[in-house]
């Protein structure tokens, strides 16, 4: 279904094909990549990043548009609020509803704490609905947690959390268990046994997955627990500022309604961040594959109050966004793709990179390829690169594109692109914030008592780069444990008076600090309307 200008590079692709199957390129030396991350991967374009003025993070980088909005005015002043005017009142107040949000209200409810979810859209509409890949756990008897820890440890730079990590990978086996309890139609054979297949940078076959919808899958049986257990979830209404007690301590939220712009108290003993990413703030204009409502508001919320973040100037840039035809730009194209065979070749049909790099790795090779090497195709929208997915027929039969991907499959159909006959365009694409709220392993923040992170909000889990199925795993691992400990802890809370000072407190520092701005936060949906296109 390509029009001409993409016939003789599409002739070069096929041409190649049956040798490129065949090839395996070399692995990068660490040296290598580290040349390539410096020259090629957003993450080290300096000009792109701001220092913090003031607040908990005063003097480190973060992406420019991160930097606007965490030094950004509150929505509210403190005189528009009657904190004695208490709508809602609760153990646990979970601000989000995606996977983490939900693991952590089912583990505080059965811990018998009165558990809320507030989301600003609707429970289930999150970055999880859309992961499509899977969710690592090393189950498998030639693969254990230590190995996972390695792989993700390296991924991820060697800066993550140790005992994060560790949390992650030792109760990852038990998180397969929890899901597949709870419904999950995980992809097995058929004795049962879960298939495990790799991801970039995993050295065991430990993906689960369910075909590659394995997040809509995992976000479907979550939600239906969340109901089925009669959890109170409040949609459409945003957090737009939490509430502390007279100690400092975290207490609540001022809700607003989305549609009426109402605005409410919720008062709680402990309150659980789960908001989610940052896609849509379009870091260095990228396109992204993330929910509509991914707008950091959880670290403007935490950062305010406070709390401190860890590797905020790091982001993940997928290397396989849909780069044409323009209705999908910048969608999620599966690393499953890859892992199935499919491989990455520029516009010469030549394969320019080992299939099992991380993915800042592959980002950074595939902006080599369309800058500097000018081996890019022109889509009209950008330049991108071929990804040959009639590869995987070729290697894992017919049918096997349909049984395996077909959400991928279905999607390029829509434009007349048929993926077991034709390769695809891709090009980087937003997809990931590596960075986040700092907790300890119990999922509460350092310097903001009883305020707990969990999901793609924390920071320092996966260090500087994370690899594919470690956030699926890390919202349920990181959800759980903070819906569990959360309720925990509020068995024992003897709760001060509510206020909001701290906004005023926020206002002077930025006063002193001698920044002028307009912005307001948090954003809560993105503004396409003044949205400029950079070149
Ligand atoms: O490529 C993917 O399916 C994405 C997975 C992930 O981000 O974990």
């Amino acid at each position: 279904m390509y029009s001409a200008e993409f016939q003789k590079s599409l002739h070069e692709v096929e041409a190649a094909r049956e040798a490129n199957i065949a090839y395996e390129p070399a692995r990068m030396s660490a040296e290598d990549k580290e040349r390539l991350l410096e020259a090629y991967h957003p993450d080290y374009k300096k000009t792109e990043f701001e220092k913090l003025q003031f607040g908990p993070n005063k003097g480190d980088v973060v992406p420019r548009e991160l930097c606007e909005i965490l030094q950004a005015h509150s929505r509210i002043t403190a005189d528009q609020i009657d904190l004695n005017d208490v709508r809602y009142d609760v153990d646990v107040l979970i601000i989000g509803g995606g996977g983490a949000g939900a693991s952590a209200a089912i583990e505080a409810d059965r811990a018998g704490a009165s558990t809320m979810i507030v989301t600003k859209l609707r429970i289930g509409d999150a970055n999880t609905m859309m992961a499509e890949g899977g969710i690592q756990a090393a189950d498998k008897p030639n693969d254990s947690p230590a190995i996972h820890f390695l792989d993700a440890f390296g991924g991820g730079h060697f800066a993550a959390k140790r005992e994060l990590l560790a949390k992650l990978v030792c109760d990852a086996p038990e998180a397969i268990q929890w899901l597949n309890e709870l419904g999950v139609e995980f992809d097995k054979t058929s004795d049962g046994t879960m298939i495990t297949t790799h991801g970039g940078g995993t050295s065991r076959k430990r993906m689960h997955a369910a075909k590659d919808y394995s997040g809509a899958e995992i976000m479907r049986t979550l939600r239906d627990e969340v109901l089925n257990r009669g959890i109170n979830v409040v949609d459409f209404t945003a957090a737009i500022e939490l509430i502390l007690d007279d100690k400092g301590n975290a207490a609540g939220a001022v809700l607003m309604n989305m549609e009426t712009k109402e605005l409410m108290v919720a008062r709680a003993k402990t309150v659980i961040i789960a908001t989610g990413g940052a896609g849509r703030m379009h870091y260095q204009g990228f396109p992204t594959s993330n929910h509509y409502g991914a707008t950091a508001d959880g670290l403007v919320l935490g950062y305010r109050v406070g709390a401190k973040l860890l590797y905020a100037d790091t982001l993940q840039y997928h290397p396989t966004g849909a780069a044409y035809p323009s209705q999908i730009f910048g969608a999620l194209v599966t690393e499953k793709v890859r892992s199935l065979g499919a491989k990455l070749v520029n516009s010469e049909g030549r394969v320019f990179m080992h299939p099992l790099e991380t993915r800042d790795v592959a980002a950074a090779s595939i902006i080599r390829e369309c800058s500097d090497r000018d081996k890019g195709i022109d889509t009209g929208n950008g330049k991108a690169v071929w990804l040959d997915t009639p590869m995987i027929e070729r290697i894992g039969g017919e049918g096997t594109i349909e049984r395996r991907i077909p959400a991928m499959m279905r999607m390029f159909a829509n434009y007349g692109i048929d993926i077991r006959k034709e390769p695809i365009l891709v090009y980087p694409t937003l997809h990931y914030q590596n960075g986040g709220l700092d907790i300890n392993a119990d999922g509460m923040t350092p310097n903001v008592e009883n305020l707990f992170v969990a999901g793609e909000a924390v920071g320092g889990i996966h260090g500087r780069n994370r690899l594919m199925g470690n956030s699926l795993l890390d919202i349920i691992v990181f959800g759980r444990n903070a819906g569990k400990n959360a309720a925990a802890k509020s068995r024992n809370i003897e709760m001060g008076m509510l206020t909001l000072d701290h906004i005023a407190a926020f206002d002077a520092e930025r006063e002193k600090a001698g920044v002028k701005t307009s912005a307001v936060s948090p954003r809560l949906l993105p503004d396409y309307t003044n949205r400029h296109e950079r070149t």
